[in-house]
């Protein structure tokens, strides 16, 4: 829920209904997190905990007077677009926040070691959050965190689903901040919010929980060296690619925005974070096939037929019965990307115990 000061107002209905592409809130098994057995990569754990204390960004967001400024001379439909751009990102770093924090929260007494690499973690979100919902503010408009966190409903994820997502989304986290970095940076007169230029130092914040999750992985071999895993890896890189996809090429105009291809983009992204996947996943996706990107894309057309139908003025019976093909034809292709050949990454820590 969005709010004024002093009135609720729901400022985007699109982006206030729940689909599958909206940010989430996950739970998970902490007990069994609790009782994981880390000696076998613990000094490398325990090495990015010490970098965590460190706290290299504990005085970087702090909001300058060029937050002062009025927004007032964005157009409507700009401003729009960014509220959506800061919802989004904020709920999302909430979300981080809220799931690191209860982790670390029922860890303490049984593994304390993880418990303070995820508050460490929750702390860096936390921030992330807070410093975004101050820019909404910006905009007149704000998130109601508390009410979120009350309302919104939490998706179960079995502990090693949360390390290979987490793990995935911290990375293409890192790779999205980044990428709007550099660009900004060799093209300041796209830069018409302070936000991105705070992106340098926070992307460093999701690089390193990241490594934390890459760390915690290779401490449990199994998750990274039996079939199973192999197939999970393939499902995980899949499943965040084709979320991040679909999600950014419905909102090319907050990328034309900021001077970039939503579309040129997302394949950098892409083909970045799968290439940092693979210092870790015993399998990467093979992107140089150009059936990726060519079923990708059917992908992004079904889903943005899926939207077109939505907003026609039908009879429900006749929407559902328009959208089937187009379910069919994501699945179809979901399915080939799915099942297109891979790349084996042979990681010393993939072959160690090969369980296949
Ligand atoms: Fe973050
Ligand atoms: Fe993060």
């Amino acid at each position: 829920m969005v709010t004024t000061a002093d009135k609720k107002v729901t400022v985007n209905k699109s982006s206030s209904k729940e689909t599958l592409l909206t940010p989430r809130f996950y739970t998970t098994d902490f007990k069994e997190i609790s009782e994981l057995d880390i000696s076998s990569n613990k000094s490398e754990i325990e090495a990015i905990v010490e970098e965590f204390r460190i706290d290299y960004n504990r005085d970087h967001f702090i909001r300058d007077k060029e937050f002062s400024k009025s927004w007032d001379s964005f157009d409507e439909s700009t401003r729009n677009i960014f509220i959506e751009f800061l919802e989004r990102s904020c709920t999302a770093e909430f979300s981080g926040f809220l799931l690191y924090k209860e982790i670390s929260r029922n860890l303490k007494k049984d593994n304390p070691l993880l418990a303070e690499g995820f508050s460490f973690m929750s702390r860096d979100e936390a921030r992330h959050a807070g410093f975004l919902n101050k820019a909404m503010s910006d905009f007149n408009v704000s998130l109601d965190l508390g009410f979120l966190t009350k309302t919104r409903k939490y998706t179960f994820f079995a502990p090693k689903f949360i390390f290979y997502a987490t793990y995935l989304s911290e990375k293409i986290g890192y790779w999205r901040y980044i990428t709007i970095y550099r660009h900004l940076e060799k093209n300041p007169n796209f830069r018409v919010y302070p936000i991105f230029r705070f992106f340098e130092s926070w992307c460093q914040d999701e690089n390193r929980h990241g490594d934390f999750f890459a760390a915690l992985l290779k401490s449990q071999q199994p998750l990274l060296n039996t079939l199973q895993s192999r197939l999970w890896c393939r499902f995980f890189l899949l499943s965040v690619f084709v979320t991040m996809y679909l999600n950014d090429l419905q909102r090319k105009d907050f990328y034309s925005t900021i001077g970039l291809d939503a579309r040129q983009f997302d394949i950098h992204v892409i083909k970045k974070t799968n290439q940092s996947s693979g210092t870790l996943f015993p399998v990467i996706l093979d992107l140089e096939n150009p059936q990726f990107f060519e079923y990708l894309e059917n992908c992004a057309k079904a889903n943005q037929t899926l939207i077109d139908i939505e907003k026609e003025n039908n009879l429900e019976i006749i929407k559902i019965f328009n959208k089937i093909p187009q379910y069919l034809k994501m699945i179809i292709n979901l399915v080939s990307l799915y099942f297109l050949p891979v790349i084996e990454t042979k990681y010393i820590w993939t072959e160690k115990n090969s369980k296949v």
